[in-house]
């Protein structure tokens, strides 16, 4: 998939979208875990849930995304993968929520083996243990941005604007970290990107 011939976009190097070196980790770890049920978290265009599903013809992308127009695009961008491409408007903590309700009592039937979070990063924290939830033992965990422009590591004060945002991070990755189902591993280019596979 190339960014330039994307549906509904003027100028990609502004857009939100994940950037190189991100994206060639992201198809490392595919190649590497291979599979079979992707949830992803901010479809906005379809770019890295196309660059997903061109790594391997068996796998099958649930992409969520609250904006109808970004998912009528989406769906343009994505026809050619077919049934193999689910995008879902809908608010993501709702998804989550309900896939889990799903789960209860019967045989878990949402269970992905690899999620991509890339949606609003101040509900990261609050996701989390629902992710885990959702995700398969030996299951992979990706989330993009979390260094949110250098501010999370950053000492001192952060712009009141920030703050809230910067705090959720923090905690967030601290939470991730010091949880002893998963292994993780932060790479700190681009915006910062965190690995984490669920060991239990
Ligand atoms: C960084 S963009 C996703 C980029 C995409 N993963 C890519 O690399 O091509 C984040 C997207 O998350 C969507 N989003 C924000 N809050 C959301 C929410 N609560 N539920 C679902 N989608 C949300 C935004 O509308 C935006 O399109």
């Amino acid at each position: 998939m190339k960014k330039e011939e994307l549906f509904g976009i003027d100028n990609f190097e502004y857009l939100p979208m994940i950037r190189p070196q991100t994206e060639k980790l992201l198809v490392g770890l595919l190649q590497k875990h291979k599979p079979k049920k992707l949830l992803e978290i901010g479809t906005f265009l379809g770019y890295s849930c196309g660059v997903f599903l061109e790594t391997d013809k068996d796998l099958c992308v649930t992409t969520l995304e609250k904006e109808p127009q970004n998912v009528e695009f989406a769906k343009q961008n994505l026809k050619n993968f077919g049934a193999r491409a689910n995008v879902v408007c809908c608010d993501a903590l709702d998804f989550l929520q309900d896939a889990i309700k799903k789960n209860e009592g019967a045989e878990k039937q949402n269970l992905f083996d690899f999620i991509f979070l890339d949606g609003p990063k101040g509900q990261y924290l609050k996701y989390f243990p629902l992710l885990k939830n959702l995700l398969s033992r030996g299951g992979v965990l990706v989330a993009d941005d979390i260094c949110f422009h250098g501010l999370v590591q950053k000492d001192g004060q952060v712009k009141h604007k920030h703050r809230t945002i910067v705090q959720h991070l923090r905690d967030f990755l601290e939470t991730v970290k010091t949880d002893e189902d998963f292994e993780t591993q932060i790479f700190d280019f681009e915006d910062g990107v965190l690995v984490s596979i669920k060991k239990n």
